[in-house]
């Protein structure tokens, strides 16, 4: 079967290394293996809309910004189409026609959906925007004939809803939907990063994390700051790794290379935990090893960043374009969902 990949990020902010790790590396994988018929990676500035309606220019502004940290990172324009979710205006009719299939039971439901109201402090004023956005999400996937979708874990939630969506579309009105595959990161330190502080959320709000395009003095300040275990007090105390901020970003980042480059002395990972276990290691090596291993990663991104913000213009092009293309397949699809609900009122023309 051909696969066709996608994936999308809600546009409110810079991408961060939480992202780098959690999505971003990985598609950059999958674009290396090219073994897809189609790629494609939405910013989705509507749905970012459903809890920012009175906000538009952080999503608006962010959407370039979002398009600049993939492009920077890698992400190749010609194998993978960026494109921006609001210029396909037929997600949103297919989200029209899908919003039947889901009872309100069901979405109250989805515990992503749940833990984001928790967070959001929305009280008794969810927008239904909000509260529906899995269906709309639905439509993104469903819109391309995705097969495989590589998202995080906190994702798993909307492709079982589009699975369920997919499956009661086709027995109601007939096989039409394509049902997609979620794929999730395998290095479980990487599917769900924590914040520098160890708060399990990583946000502009909290502060606490470090972001794609930060200035090598930034991302020092950061990680000198990250929370590793507040009992090691001495260097010559044990410490604990576990909930250890530092050592949690190391098992995501640091490789046998980076320890042959900075810290020779220990051949890998597991030994320099070995050591801090035992006491004796301080907390300021470590950090400055992270911080070494941090800057490898970042400078190549901050540079070729810099590059691209010089052709804003081009970007847009790009974007615009890709949009064309994706509005294309869209429409292919809910043309062929309108004929097997049997909305083709040009059947009854008389003359044809
Ligand atoms: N819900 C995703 C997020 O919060 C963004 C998103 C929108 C998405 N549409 C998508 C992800 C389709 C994968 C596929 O980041």
């Amino acid at each position: 079967m051909k696969k066709i990949i996608l994936t999308g990020d809600r546009p409110t902010g810079n991408l961060h290394i939480g992202h780098y790790v959690g999505s971003v590396a990985n598609r950059l994988k999958m674009q290396e293996k090219n073994d897809y018929e189609k790629f494609y990676i939405m910013i989705a500035d509507t749905q970012a809309l459903t809890d920012n309606a009175d906000n538009v220019d952080k999503v608006k502004n962010s959407v370039i910004q979002v398009a600049l940290d993939y492009l920077a990172c890698g992400i190749d324009p010609k194998r993978v189409n960026i494109f921006i979710q609001s210029q396909v205006p037929e997600l949103a009719e297919m989200t029209m026609y899908f919003m039947n299939l889901v009872t309100y039971a069901r979405l109250v439901r989805n515990p992503t959906v749940k833990e984001e109201i928790k967070q959001k402090e929305f009280g008794s004023s969810i927008p239904v925007g909000f509260m529906c956005y899995p269906i709309s999400q639905a439509s993104d996937i469903v819109a391309f004939g995705t097969t495989c979708l590589p998202v995080g874990e906190d994702q798993l939630p909307m492709v079982e809803q589009t699975r369920e969506i997919v499956r009661s579309f086709n027995a109601t009105y007939g096989d039409v939907l394509t049902l997609p595959e979620a794929v999730i990161p395998e290095n479980k330190a990487c599917r769900r990063l924590v914040g520098l502080d160890g708060n399990a959320k990583m946000g502009k709000s909290l502060g606490n994390c470090i972001y794609l395009k930060d200035e090598p003095e930034v991302i020092k300040q950061k990680v000198m700051s990250a929370y590793t275990d507040p009992d090691h007090i001495k260097v010559s105390d044990a410490g604990k790794v576990e909930g250890n901020v530092v050592f949690t970003y190391l098992d995501a980042f640091a490789t046998d290379k980076s320890f042959a480059k900075y810290l020779p002395e220990y051949k890998n990972l597991e030994e320099l935990k070995a050591h801090y276990r035992r006491g004796g290691l301080g907390d300021v090596k470590i950090k400055l090893f992270l911080n070494n291993v941090l800057q490898d990663l970042l400078k190549p991104i901050r540079d070729r960043r810099k590059e691209l913000e010089k052709n804003i213009d081009e970007i847009y092009e790009m974007l615009f374009e890709n949009g064309r293309k994706a509005r294309e397949v869209a429409s292919e699809t809910l043309n062929k969902m309108k004929d097997a609900m049997g909305l083709n009122y040009e059947k009854f023309l008389k003359t044809k």
